[in-house]
């Protein structure tokens, strides 16, 4: 039965287990519960200025994630798309190149840093509707897909990050993006 009235959940904060476990894949996408974990997903991302959400986010340990690139505050460079509801998702990488760049995590607020990730990458999983699709992503949405995709697997972004120097305040990071003249 549709949800009519979903509500926008609490972010769960690092020190939460849920974020530290690996998630179970989703057997049915149809199932009510997989239904409503999805709709609440929605709702949540969109009462942010994130770029993409994991179930575990929300509490759920599933196989779960949104990608949803666009322009935000938090966001001034990122390309706009239509929010993806990915389900079960797997990528590879389509080269050993790696890019380091800035990201942020709604679960671990204040805090920016720089983290390596795959630039190009192959990605597979199960639409809302449960058919299978597959992508090719670059740049800054293959770097939000990975993020997300980590959260699935216990990871947080801090855990690739390579040197503790690559972590700023987000107040530090603001002063960063402006001052760049980068395009
Ligand atoms: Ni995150």
């Amino acid at each position: 039965m549709m949800n009519s009235n979903t509500n926008i959940c609490a972010i769960e904060q690092i020190g939460a287990q849920v974020l530290r476990r690996i998630a179970m894949p989703v057997e049915r996408v149809d199932d009510p519960s997989v239904t409503d974990v999805i709709a609440a997903m929605q709702v949540t991302l969109a009462s942010t200025e994130g770029v993409g959400l994991a179930a575990p986010q929300i509490g759920e340990s599933l196989r779960i994630m949104i990608v949803a690139s666009r322009s935000t505050p938090r966001y001034p460079k990122a390309p706009t798309m239509d929010p993806t509801v990915m389900v079960n998702p797997e990528f590879n990488a389509l080269s050993n190149e790696i890019a380091k760049d800035w990201e942020g995590c709604l679960s671990i607020p204040g805090i920016r840093a720089l983290v390596p990730r795959f630039r190009k990458i192959s990605v597979r999983y199960l639409n809302q509707q449960g058919v299978s699709q597959t992508l090719i992503l670059e740049d800054f949405v293959a770097r939000v897909f990975q993020h997300e995709y980590d959260h699935l697997d216990g990871l947080v972004y801090l855990d690739r990050v390579e040197t503790n120097r690559d972590i700023v305040s987000e107040q530090e990071f603001q002063k960063l993006i402006t001052e760049s003249s980068v395009a």
